[in-house]
């Protein structure tokens, strides 16, 4: 029903040449007044990447990708779709509510990106490439998909979308951005990777500047509408409880998760508001800038699953191994010995590192609608 309307109205638009009628396009889509933006342009790493590590799929197949298999994509789409969960992620369900289609990857050749790109890409730092690599990281960051690297991917197919820089601007500032959740990639090469939390936590300035720098970056492009999402509380995830596990019990809270890198998220958190605060400072009303809390929503499922609906808080579903955390790096989801539960939607961690569709689904109606976005997209 949303698609038929949709391309109804995009066949109307086709009508009326220039860009003043994607304002006709909002306008004329009755839909509860959700048809509010023209296009969603996102930015981020696995949580949010919709193929763009798959287009090319020699250089695909030559990674392995644990994600390119089945069972991934079980839920929804029936298939992998290199999508990093059993089905649909935020992203897609935001795009659905907007009333706007799934985003295509922004490396997809001769797509059409006039109602968004996804630029995001599997494996994708906050941090650039020169600079992991002055500090002895250059080796586990394989993918130079950083955000710096992304937003040149968008400047590059912006005159596909909207022509000059003068008439994206007001096609821009009624679209929606979305700038991550990005940073979780560079922690994890911190943290994987021999660096102590405390050493982690001394990069946390550089990775919320770069994030702030990119949303200062999309406001001068004329992006008014802009979600920054933060981190999730990564001690509560298989991959981090399997691989660092702590000697010490009081590292662990009452919900089994590591305190250490639930903080090092929180500072990362606190900190990426404090420079989200500048920028609404520095331009006032003409940008609405909403920090999206990844983080509370998370705990909140992980303190309380039966209120979500799930039996399953930390262990994956599609893994090995079994309880606690059903998760082996060497039989991880997609590899061969690990397999899938039957019920994807009880769980809220799909393969140990990604939320499931379900959690996803809840997560962009938290953003949405509240309440756990400041202030919500919708509001
Ligand atoms: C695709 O990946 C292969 C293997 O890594 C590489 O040689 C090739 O240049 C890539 N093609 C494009 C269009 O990026
Ligand atoms: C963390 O690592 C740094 C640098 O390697 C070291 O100086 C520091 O003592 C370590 N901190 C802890 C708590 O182990």
């Amino acid at each position: 029903m949303a698609r038929r309307t949709t391309s109804v109205t995009a066949a109307a638009g086709l009508l009326i040449l220039g860009a003043s009628c994607v304002f006709l396009l909002s306008a004329a889509d009755g839909d509860g007044g959700t048809m509010r933006y023209n296009a969603m342009f996102n930015f981020g790493d696995s949580l949010s990447d919709t193929g763009n590590l798959c287009v090319n799929k020699s250089a695909a197949e030559e990674l392995l990708l644990t994600f390119a298999n089945p069972p991934y994509g079980m839920t929804y789409f029936g298939h992998p779709t290199c999508r990093c969960s059993d089905g649909r992620l935020v992203v897609d369900f935001l795009a659905k509510s907007l009333g706007l289609p799934f985003l295509p990857p922004s490396k997809l050749p001769g797509a059409d990106f006039r109602k968004g790109a996804n630029m995001a890409i599997v494996g994708a730092t906050a941090l650039d490439f020169d600079f992991l690599k002055s500090i002895g990281l250059g080796y586990p960051i394989w993918n130079n998909g950083a955000i710096n690297v992304q937003l040149q991917w968008f400047r590059d197919l912006l005159p596909r979308v909207c022509g000059t820089q003068q008439s994206c601007r007001p096609y821009l500032a009624k679209s929606l951005f979305l700038l991550g959740s990005i940073g979780g990639n560079d922690y994890n090469a911190m943290l994987f990777f021999g660096f102590n939390v405390s050493r982690a936590k001394s990069y946390t300035p550089n990775v919320v500047d770069n994030i702030a720098a990119a949303v200062e970056r999309l406001i001068e492009l004329g992006a008014v509408d802009i979600v920054v999402p933060g981190t999730l509380p990564i001690g509560c995830v298989a991959i981090y409880l399997t691989i660092l596990p702590s000697g010490d019990k009081s590292d662990y809270d009452e919900h089994g998760c590591l305190k250490p890198l639930n903080d090092l998220a929180t500072y990362h958190n606190s900190l990426l508001q404090d420079r989200l605060n500048r920028v609404r400072a520095r331009h006032g009303p003409a940008a609405r800038i909403m920090y999206a809390d990844y983080y509370a929503y998370a705990m909140d499922m992980l303190r309380d699953p039966a209120r979500f609906g799930f039996t399953a808080p930390v262990a994956a579903c599609c893994g090995a191994g079994g309880p606690p955390y059903n998760f082996q790096l060497d039989a991880r989801c997609g590899m061969k010995g690990a397999t899938a539960c039957g019920d994807p939607w009880r769980h809220e961690s799909w393969d140990g590192v990604h939320p499931t569709e379900a959690v996803n689904r809840l997560v962009a109606d938290g953003w949405l609608r509240g309440p756990y976005c400041h202030p919500p997209i919708l509001q």
